[in-house]
């Protein structure tokens, strides 16, 4: 199977799926007081381009790159030509040429975080930032949150597929990406019953499938399904609550300046 593949897949419904132009407009507007409107934008993962045309609208110029030619295939009909199919650790994109960049959802998707910022590193001018909204801020910890994150510890003990900035801010900074910290801190909520969480679960499939689990691993996630079903009410769908977050790096100045 290509690494695009379950993108390509879940491409014709993933905009509706995941909140549509509503969650698109939060996003682009978090990071746009965040962005210079007069320096272009590249967005690493731009997907199907929804996030883009949102900050399309509030005046950037964007460009963007993704691994999936479904889900670019949108990104093409929204953003025109200035989308490109490319991986995030090997940017087709000159050195020092950018001024700013950003990923939504992106950093837990898939790719080797640690090749993400190497590159976004080398594309980025010194002091140009990187801008990071992840997908998870924060691990929900109510019943369906406690038996979901015993299990990604598990599957995942050193924590390489968490895209928080206590993870993330160390594989930064030894590529030359400074964390400046968070903005645009928002909280949210979404709907999710026991039964739902155990679906989407199922066969090893975490996060859409980006995130395969061995199969040797599959009796930890069958185990956690196990606990999910036996929780009560498990068809009735807990308020589970986030906050979304810009994270922002910046790229260090020649010789390690600041
Ligand atoms: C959850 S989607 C987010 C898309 C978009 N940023 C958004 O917020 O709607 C993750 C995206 O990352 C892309 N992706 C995963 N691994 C990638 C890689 N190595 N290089 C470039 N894009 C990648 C997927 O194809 C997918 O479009």
């Amino acid at each position: 199977m290509s690494r695009s593949a379950p993108f390509d897949a879940i491409a014709p419904t993933y905009d509706p799926s995941r909140g549509g132009t509503a969650r698109a407009a939060v996003f682009a507007g978090q990071l746009a007081p965040l962005l210079d409107p007069a320096e272009p934008v590249l967005d690493i993962g731009v997907g199907t381009g929804i996030v883009a045309a949102e900050l399309t609208a509030r005046g950037h110029r964007v460009y963007g790159v993704d691994l999936s030619p479904g889900m670019l295939a949108h990104a093409r009909d929204r953003l025109g030509a200035r989308v490109a199919v490319g991986d995030a650790g090997r940017l087709p994109v000159r050195t020092a040429s950018v001024a700013q960049a950003v990923s939504t959802w992106l950093l837990h998707a898939g790719p080797d975080p640690r090749a993400v910022f190497a590159e976004a590193a080398r594309v980025l001018r010194p002091g140009g930032r990187y801008l990071v909204i992840p997908a998870r801020g924060g691990r929900p910890t109510d019943d369906i949150g406690r038996i979901v994150n015993a299990l990604e510890d598990r599957l995942d003990p050193d924590g390489s597929r968490q895209d928080d900035p206590r993870h993330l801010a160390p594989l930064a900074a030894a590529r030359d990406l400074l964390f400046e910290g968070t903005a645009s801190e928002r909280p949210t909520t979404f709907r999710v019953s026991p039964h739902q969480m155990a679906r989407s679960l199922a066969g090893g499939r975490l996060f859409t499938g980006a995130w395969q689990v061995r199969e040797e691993d599959l009796g930890l996630v069958a185990e956690a399904c196990e606990r999910l079903r036996a929780l009560p009410d498990p068809d009735v769908p807990r308020v589970r609550e986030m906050a979304d977050f810009v994270m922002l790096f910046r790229r260090r100045g020649p010789g390690g300046q600041e």
